[in-house]
């Protein structure tokens, strides 16, 4: 991928991260997606004082970029507030499954360093949508 578009997405992951709702953790997490089509939809961790509904930076953006007719997605970066890199977390592997297994996962930390895998190498041997027919 791109350099210059790699940044891109981590610097709009980061303005994102900015609107995560998470007085319960404190721990903000911002997303961005990138479409084939160039496209891109953010997202921020959204917390409840019902905890289990909170929803994960990269589901909000899944849902953003799927409830504006988007499928095809190309990469997603993901930042944390943290000296971590932004892995995501199983229920957001699979969610991200379900279009396509060859995406690119930029997972970055909040100085900018970022790593790059395939999400079938973070989610191998998936189940999807093939698997139901
Ligand atoms: N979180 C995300 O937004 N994405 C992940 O992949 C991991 C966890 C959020 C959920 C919760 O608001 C906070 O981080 C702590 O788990």
């Amino acid at each position: 991928m791109d350099e210059t578009l790699i940044k891109k997405l981590i610097n709009l992951a980061k303005d994102a991260q900015k609107n995560a709702h998470c007085p319960y953790s404190s721990f903000p997490v911002g997303a961005a997606l990138l479409c084939e089509n160039g496209n891109i939809y953010t997202g921020c961790n959204v917390e409840n004082a019902s905890y289990g509904l909170t929803i994960c930076a990269e589901r909000t953006a899944v849902f953003k970029a799927v409830s504006k007719g988007e499928k095809k997605f190309k990469a997603i970066a993901i930042v944390l507030f943290s000296d971590n890199f932004g892995v995501p977390c199983g229920a957001c592997r699979q969610v991200l499954r379900e279009f396509g297994t060859d995406m690119d996962v930029i997972m970055a930390k909040q100085t900018g360093e970022y790593k790059i895998m395939k999400l079938s190498e973070l989610l191998p041997e998936s189940f999807g949508p093939e698997n139901l027919k």
